[in-house]
């Protein structure tokens, strides 16, 4: 496969890639911080109203809600709110000749990014490892074994995402976007990656859930989970979903 090779989109992934030996010796680098906020002290400043009638749109509480949250209720969540929230990632939405739409956009609508997730506390669902099929509405399960514990493991033991209902691991298969745009294509994945996450996190929102978006992993490790060839597709993203408490969001506008 040696066109991916040498691609410079794809060797920035893997030399961007953590695993247990390289965290190890990983140092700030030595680039000066800038400030969080851009100004402009002598442009004109226009201020935004607040008052917006925009705020009856449904939207608008679960943007205003949305925190990440990393402490879940100890709850399962049903069959039907999983099929929402996976639905609500890359749902397909529309048909047009040989495009099919999602609920996500995609750079070219070529859908680079696959959906795995791992089902901890799910419903009439066993625990393990499955594999979201977008075109069938359908899940794949890959591993029967119960991997709330070794997803979290292979996400720099981060705790919470042990205790999540669900765990949702996004990969990108290269070739499906860099094939037509090349170095480029890296780009697109990553901003696919980021329209699918959003979309999950507001969904949880709508439906009493909460989570938090992961990019901190050992990329070797939850490709290994996930069987996938990493030459070929490796893990981009993931996030963490379960159940919240019912209790108003800690700072408001
Ligand atoms: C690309 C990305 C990677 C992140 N990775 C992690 C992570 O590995 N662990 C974690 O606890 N939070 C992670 N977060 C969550 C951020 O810490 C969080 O979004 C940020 O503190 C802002 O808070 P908010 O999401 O509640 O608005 C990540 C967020 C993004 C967008």
């Amino acid at each position: 496969m040696p066109e991916l090779e040498n691609c410079s989109g794809f060797t920035y992934l893997q030399e961007t890639a953590y695993n247990r030996e390289t965290i190890k010796s990983f140092t700030r680098p030595a680039i000066a911080e800038v400030d969080t906020f851009k100004t402009y002290p002598d442009a004109e400043k226009i201020q935004l109203p607040r008052n917006w009638h925009l705020t009856e749109a449904r939207i608008t509480p679960l943007l205003q809600s949305r925190r990440s949250l990393r402490r879940f209720l100890m709850e399962p969540i049903t069959m039907e709110e999983l099929a929402f929230l996976l639905w609500a990632t890359q749902g397909i939405t529309a048909k047009a000749g040989k495009y099919s739409f999602r609920t996500a956009p995609s750079g070219g609508a070529l859908y680079p990014v696959e959906t795995y997730f791992s089902a901890n506390l799910v419903e009439d669902l066993e625990p393990g490892l499955y594999h979201f099929d977008v075109e069938h509405f359908a899940l794949n399960r890959i591993s029967a074994q119960d991997s709330a514990e070794s997803v979290a493991a292979a996400c720099m033991n981060q705790k919470f995402m042990a205790e999540s209902a669900v765990t949702f691991l996004w990969t990108a298969v290269y070739r499906r976007c860099m094939s037509k745009y090349g170095n480029r294509g890296m780009r697109y994945i990553l901003l696919d990656s980021g329209h699918i996450c959003q979309n999950l996190l507001l969904a949880a929102e709508a439906i009493g859930c909460g989570g938090c978006p992961v990019a901190a992993f050992y990329d070797d490790e939850v490709n290994a989970l996930l069987q996938i060839d990493s030459d070929e597709e490796a893990i981009i993203y993931s996030a963490a979903i379960g159940k919240k408490e019912k209790k108003a969001s800690r700072c408001t506008l």
